[in-house]
């Protein structure tokens, strides 16, 4: 495997490795989108229609791609989206990709659905760590998650908008992927064929939703890990509950899932730090526009009084510049960063994003671009 991860060039080819070292419901599950994918599809479609128009003659010979995002320097303009139940593509797969993040100094965005305590994250990985809050029904128990966060030392909090129910996953639902895991005879076949994969899940153990026990909805029969995490979160939550939410958070408030723009100005008076621009990588509404389409009207409307994240699709280290050009100051990955994780463990998880940051470089001296601190721009 570690000959396979050497060989890798791009994220396409960790995308390959993974599919072939993991169950195909697992596989699916990760590389899926709702319905019939028309956003999934838009996503990369999106980035694909963007065009850098180079600029010639400017010393390009050492590249910076570093920025401050957010009050704090971070190596690029690049952050690691929350990801539940990434456990399912390799044992801690969290750590791991935390880790990986930590030693590029890239900030990790740890997701409610983790496997892993909050605090134990906060004890294990190091770095620039940041907590996505899924609303969950009850309203003390949410509390509670935001107060450990904070006291863990985590000064970030995402708040994930998109997810009033969950999208229609129908990948999963055909291959009856639920957490907990139940182990029919499709599984267990999927399994037989993928040993090395089903011998570390054997060693590691069935993973739990450490942060929600007891919080979320019945493990009943048939329901999918979207629709559990659906039927488990507040669909009633609404401006005044954030409203609330930014009270109580003492730290810098992220909205994640937002295109419309109306709602990006209405959070940013609302007093968020910072306005994610996210279909959950067409995973939730089938027919959203792609992030990036959406990306400009919204830097419109928030007019640089906050900084704007942009995630879905991202997968080479030009896209970087393509969201920057669009008006983001930052991307999230989620499914790069998984895919090199499932390609390999933490190795892995590094592998994804230093081929990212070395895509950027490379793309910046051939756009003609010096650095992305300043104020100077490509055009
Ligand atoms: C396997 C998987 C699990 C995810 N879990 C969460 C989650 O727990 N919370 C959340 O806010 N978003 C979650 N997302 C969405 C990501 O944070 C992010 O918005 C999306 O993956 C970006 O698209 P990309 O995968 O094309 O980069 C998940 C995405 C994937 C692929």
């Amino acid at each position: 495997m570690a000959a396979a991860l050497a060989r890798a060039v791009s994220i396409a080819d960790l995308r390959e490795i993974a599919r072939r070292r993991l169950p195909r419901s697992v596989f699916e599950f990760i590389d899926g989108g709702a319905e019939d994918e028309t956003t999934l599809r838009d996503n990369r479609a999106a980035f694909e229609r963007v065009r850098l128009v180079p600029r010639v003659l400017r010393d390009v010979s050492d590249p910076q791609p570093g920025i401050t995002l957010l009050g704090r320097p971070i190596a690029a303009p690049l952050l690691v989206a929350p990801m539940g139940c990434s456990m399912l593509a390799w044992p801690e797969a969290d750590l791991a990709i935390a880790r990986a993040a930590a030693s590029l100094k890239l900030p990790y965005t740890m997701s409610t659905m983790s496997p892993v305590a909050i605090e134990t994250m906060a004890e294990r990985a190091g770095g620039d760590l940041w907590f996505q809050l899924y609303v969950l029904k009850n309203r003390g128990f949410n509390d509670r998650l935001v107060d450990r966060a904070w006291a863990a030392g985590f000064r970030t909090l995402v708040v994930t908008l998109d997810l009033a129910t969950g999208g229609r996953r129908e990948r999963d639902l055909r291959n009856g992927l639920s957490v907990p895991l139940r182990l029919g005879w499709r599984q267990v076949l999927d399994g037989l064929a993928h040993p090395h994969w089903a011998l570390q899940m054997m060693a590691s153990g069935l993973p739990q939703f450490e942060n929600v026990r007891g919080a979320m909805a019945d493990a009943g029969a048939g329901l999918s890990i979207a629709a559990r995490v659906g039927q488990s979160l507040d669909a009633a939550w609404s401006w005044d509950d954030l409203a609330r939410l930014r009270e109580r958070w003492p730290g810098t408030l992220v909205a994640k899932g937002v295109l419309h723009a109306g709602d990006a100005a209405r959070l940013t008076a609302l007093g968020a730090d910072a306005v994610w621009v996210s279909n959950h990588g067409g995973r939730q509404l089938d027919g959203a526009p792609a992030s990036l389409d959406a990306l400009p009207a919204v830097a419109q409307a928030v007019a640089g009084r906050v900084p704007l994240l942009l995630d879905s699709g991202v997968r080479r280290g030009v896209d970087i510049l393509k969201a920057r050009q669009c008006g983001a100051q930052a991307v999230a990955v989620g499914r790069a960063a998984l895919y090199g994780a499932a390609a390999g463990g933490e190795a892995g998880a590094r592998r994804a994003l230093q081929m990212l940051i070395d895509e950027l470089r490379t793309a910046m001296m051939l756009s003609g671009t010096r650095r992305l601190d300043a104020v100077e721009s490509n055009g």
